[in-house]
């Protein structure tokens, strides 16, 4: 355009992206949904896979110069059929979104029952009407929510199926603190013909590392989910399954591509690729640490005179914890992570039972995964638990507070769990 410097317009994104990694490099990085890649990862990221196509699957391309990408897909079918212990994996999708998109077009047809977690209850906005169970013109039913062991209330949730008759079990959410009790909903939603679909976009990396549940040995017939939460790899998704029905292998294939994908960032893929391969060296450590952390975590913030949800089931059994910060549709959580963010803490309000105003929670969801990444354990989960306490129950001014989180950032700048440690916020 015409009488704007589009020169300086570029090197200011470049300048704006540097900013952004010196800022999570010297904070504490606590979004649950996030994490960082190691430096092979990276490498296959910035390939030059970026600028290629290769529809299809591995063999059965519909453009050429795909042989070394067929090696690489290949080897990250097989790498994540054995991680996940699962006879089928498409590794192609671009996000959990997309996962759940082409997952909905394989089981469903519009007009369908579809049984799920509200989003209130920490459901994901795609299992919403205004998200993929929306687009795909399904008919949303919620399960009932047992607030104090934070999942579906199990008794009524089964009879909830059993009556609905939904053709689509949909389990997983966003707030993710306890495995969901699977096994009985999937035997409800068996019994009355419905598939059971499993979304692990945050707790995938704890499945396969064997520390959180075992959805494909709990009765899910397809699992979904993100390769870039507490699976540490690039941006991306999975669709997995345990069936050895190769009709249905096609049909979650074909949903895929061409059902939703065209070109699906063979970069990335590659990236997923290689963090499978780590993975499968690191990943049952890198697993149980997560749990590890988020456990002392939520004692630590307890300990600190935080109201953390949970309390008598152990705060929780994943990476995350909640914890409230005023009353039902107060605001605090949004208070709360702006003044967190101040001291270069970051995080996000989130809605806790009762609140009503996804903009005014009263909440905080807190992930422990990148910072158990870059070499964190339980000593300095209490450390991190005494920061908030400055900020938010001592009024401490949160830039006196950003001088001590840099102070304890500066030692945790090595991305481990991966098979060249190096610089975590490059
Ligand atoms: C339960 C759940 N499903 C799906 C997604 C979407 O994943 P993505 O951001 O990779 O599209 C998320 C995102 O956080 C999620 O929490």
């Amino acid at each position: 355009m015409v009488g704007y410097d589009n020169k300086a317009r570029a090197e200011s994104v470049l300048a704006a992206a540097e900013a952004s990694g010196e800022h999570y490099g010297n904070g504490l990085p606590m979004i649950a949904s996030e994490n960082i890649i190691s430096p092979m990862v990276r490498k296959a990221t910035n390939s030059d896979l970026h600028g290629r196509y290769a529809e299809g699957l591995p063999g059965k391309r519909y453009y050429q110069g795909c042989d070394d990408f067929d090696d690489i897909e290949s080897l990250g079918i097989s790498l994540a059929k054995s991680v996940f212990n699962a006879n089928f994996a498409n590794i192609q999708s671009t996000s959990g979104t997309v996962s759940n998109i082409a997952a909905l077009k394989a089981l469903t047809k519009p007009g369908d029952k579809i049984s799920a977690v509200s989003t209130a209850d920490g459901g994901h906005i795609s299992h919403a009407r205004m998200g993929a169970v929306g687009l795909r013109g399904l008919d949303l039913h919620t399960y009932p929510w047992d607030e104090d062991r934070m999942e579906p209330d199990v008794d009524a949730a089964c009879s909830m199926i059993r009556d609905l008759e939904p053709q689509l079990a949909l389990v997983g959410q966003s707030v993710f603190l306890f495995p969901t009790p699977l096994q009985e909903m999937a035997d409800a939603a068996h019994e009355v013909g419905a598939r059971v679909m499993y979304d692990g976009a945050h707790v995938l990396g704890l499945i396969a590392g064997g520390q959180f549940q075992d959805p494909l040995r709990e009765g899910a017939d397809v699992m979904t989910g993100s390769s870039h939460k507490t699976f540490p790899g690039p941006q991306g998704g999975f669709l997995i399954s345990d069936s050895d029905d190769e009709k249905f292998h096609r049909r979650l294939n074909s949903a895929i591509f061409p059902g939703t994908n065209s070109s699906y960032h063979l970069h990335h893929v590659a990236g997923k690729v290689v963090a499978l391969a780590e993975f499968a060296e690191f990943g049952v450590d890198y697993a149980r640490d997560i749990v590890v952390n988020a456990k002392a975590f939520g004692g630590a913030m307890a300990a600190e005179g935080f109201d953390v949800l949970a309390e008598g089931r152990g705060y929780t059994a994943s990476h995350q914890i909640l914890t409230r910060h005023g009353g039902q549709d107060s605001g605090a959580g949004a208070k709360a992570a702006k003044l967190l963010e101040d001291a270069g803490i970051i995080t996000n309000m989130n809605m806790l039972p009762g609140d009503t105003k996804a903009m005014a929670p009263s909440g905080l969801r807190l992930g422990v995964q990148e910072l158990t990444r870059v070499g964190m354990g339980v000593e300095e989960m209490k450390i991190v638990a005494n920061l908030y306490a400055r900020v938010l129950l001592k009024h401490e001014e949160p830039s006196e507070v950003k001088k001590d989180v840099s102070l304890l950032k500066e030692k945790h700048q090595t991305v481990h769990y991966c098979f060249e440690p190096g610089p975590a916020y490059p």
